[in-house]
């Protein structure tokens, strides 16, 4: 086996998320619930909503076609493809493999990764690792949920909070003499607390039953207090941490890519992080959270805005069900 010491670049990025819109108006017609609310609350002003034929896959692989396009590669280049996501078409086989098809990657081997809304730092350090044995060339990583199928859309204390879409990005080995690339990675995890934000239904624990459909636990559910504590909390560090490890300045970052849950966590983050609001990049207004799909989503949006540029240094931060974290730092 040979191990590459080469950085890994990020080649190309590409988002998808459908075209249906669900306001906050929309929603004040579902639940008890108001637009002033959401919006003075997360920051959120409508999101997206998959038909019924768009799917995890779907979506996944609307996303992936942009980036290996934007990578300059066809889909016969790419040898590995891994997916973060925690609303999978279903239990089985992987997402990955229904993208596969659906690109017609035939020669990439296939996986799905679960670290909820940390899904796409987890896998991009996944595909690192995979890159650096030297065995791969090419790995498609994609971050894609279907979230509204696993909303309680009579629970307005979630429903209001997430939204449907996908992101991907194509990872290689940079070139012999070419500047740039992953710096460094840190995530984290502590199951102790996998009860605050969670779906107890549809897995061994809880199968499939008329009892288990009544007591609605096929849905996600969360305790928002609690959650938006340890976000703060955990972001700020694994953010601060990897920005010193690395001998950087807070300063010397041209942007922040945080997970799009909420603007007060994000508000919060930017205190603690003393980097101006005005770097990081936000689209949580448009999408709300979009769990595994909402860096990539925003990366590909702020790189195709002209917001990240060759050399500037940025930081990827996010925070999620397990309960995971992660931080990423990358040179454009
Ligand atoms: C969910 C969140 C916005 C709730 O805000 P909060 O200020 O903590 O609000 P609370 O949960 O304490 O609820 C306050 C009141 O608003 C009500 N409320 C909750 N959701 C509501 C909604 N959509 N519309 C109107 N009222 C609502 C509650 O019932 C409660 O009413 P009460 O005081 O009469 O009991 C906030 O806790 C949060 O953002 N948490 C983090 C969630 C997150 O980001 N999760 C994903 C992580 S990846």
């Amino acid at each position: 086996m040979s191990t590459a010491t080469r950085p890994v670049k990020i080649r190309g990025t590409g988002s998808f998320t459908p075209s249906k819109v669900l306001t906050n108006e929309d929603l004040s017609k579902i639940v008890d619930t108001s637009d002033e609310w959401i919006y003075t609350r997360t920051g959120i002003k409508e999101r997206r909503i998959a038909s019924e034929e768009e799917t995890t896959s779907t979506m996944g692989a609307e996303a992936a076609k942009k980036a290996i396009a934007a990578a300059g590669l066809t889909v016969d280049d790419i040898d590995m493809i891994i997916v973060g996501t925690m609303s999978p078409d279903m239990p089985f086989p992987s997402t990955a493999c229904l993208v596969q098809t659906q690109l017609g990657a035939r020669k990439a081997v296939c996986m799905d990764l679960q670290a909820a809304c940390s899904g796409f730092l987890y896998i991009m350090e996944a595909a690192t690792g995979f890159l650096c044995t030297g065995r791969y060339r090419n790995v498609l990583v994609i971050g894609s949920e279907k979230l509204s199928s696993i909303l309680d859309w009579q629970d307005r204390t979630t429903c209001v909070l997430f939204g449907d879409g996908a992101g991907a990005a194509v990872l290689s080995l940079a070139e012999e003499g070419e500047s740039g690339g992953i710096i460094d990675f840190s995530l984290g995890a502590d199951g102790s607390n996998a009860e605050l934000l969670y779906m107890p239904g549809g897995g061994c624990a809880i199968p499939a039953s008329e009892s288990s459909i009544q007591q609605r636990h096929h849905f996600l559910k969360m305790r928002g207090r609690e959650v938006y504590k340890h976000a703060v909390r955990v972001m700020s560090q694994a953010a601060i941490e990897i920005v010193e490890q690395n001998g950087l300045r807070a300063d010397q970052l041209s942007c922040v890519i945080p997970h799009q849950a909420n603007m007060r966590i994000i508000e919060a983050l930017s205190t603690r992080l003393s980097i101006p609001i005005e770097r990081f990049y936000l689209n949580l207004d448009k999408y709300g959270n979009t769990s595994a799909a909402s860096i990539p989503i925003a990366l590909d949006e702020a790189v195709r805005a002209g917001k990240v540029k060759q050399g500037d240094k940025i930081l990827l931060v996010a925070f999620g069900a397990g309960l995971t974290w992660g931080a990423a730092l990358v040179e454009w």
